[in-house]
């Protein structure tokens, strides 16, 4: 099934939640990907920070280019993720090593991954650099509606993860706090 684009109100019920998820970069002559969990939402706009540093290329390539897409794992894909994040692509060419399929997104040059529940195109809006925040800002969003809605990995932070487990909704008691669109 193919991606198909969403409303970018959406950004915030894919980034609230925490999960782990895969940050491709292209630095003009190679696709990157590196694994990240320290992501937070910090608006209802579509800005997020994640936290990183230079000791990974993607780093470098995201102050570089300003660009990135966030890609949301599939149920099946954690020890994909999980290993992605184990090795550098300065070591290696982590698309060709994973078995990983690079399509094109529309608004940035770094790629979407195939098969995953949903990629977000981003752009560098802010570095906070003595903390190694990057700001990102959501352009697009697509989504296979085959694979969105599983549920999300969590690390626990000592190499263990969870997946969501029971949702609950409390909608109603939050309608005041709820924009237009999610
Ligand atoms: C589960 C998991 C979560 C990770 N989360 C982060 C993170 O939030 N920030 C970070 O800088 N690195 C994180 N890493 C480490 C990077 O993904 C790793 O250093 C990566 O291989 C860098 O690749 P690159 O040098 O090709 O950019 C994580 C690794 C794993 C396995």
């Amino acid at each position: 099934m193919a991606y198909r684009e969403i409303a970018l109100e959406k950004a915030l019920t894919f980034i609230e939640p925490g999960p782990v998820v895969l940050i491709t970069t292209f630095d003009g002559k190679k696709n990157n990907v590196m694994t990240i969990s320290w992501i937070m939402p910090i608006d209802f706009d579509g800005h997020f920070v994640i936290a990183s540093g230079p000791w990974n290329l993607s780093f470098k390539t995201l102050l570089k280019t300003k660009q990135c897409v966030v890609c949301i794992p599939a149920e099946n894909m954690l020890q994909t993720t999980v290993k992605i994040g184990d090795v550098s692509g300065a070591e290696c060419d982590k698309f060709a090593h994973f078995g990983l399929k690079a399509l094109p997104a529309k608004t940035v040059q770094a790629p979407l991954i195939a098969g995953c529940q949903a990629c977000l195109e981003c752009e560098v809006s802010d570095v906070i650099s003595r903390y190694g925040f990057v700001v990102l800002h959501v352009k697009r969003i697509v989504r296979d509606s085959r694979l969105a809605r599983g549920r999300l990995w969590h690390a626990v932070g000592d190499g263990t993860f969870t997946l969501d487990g029971k949702k609950s909704s409390c909608r109603q008691l939050m309608k005041d706090k709820l924009p237009p669109g999610l």
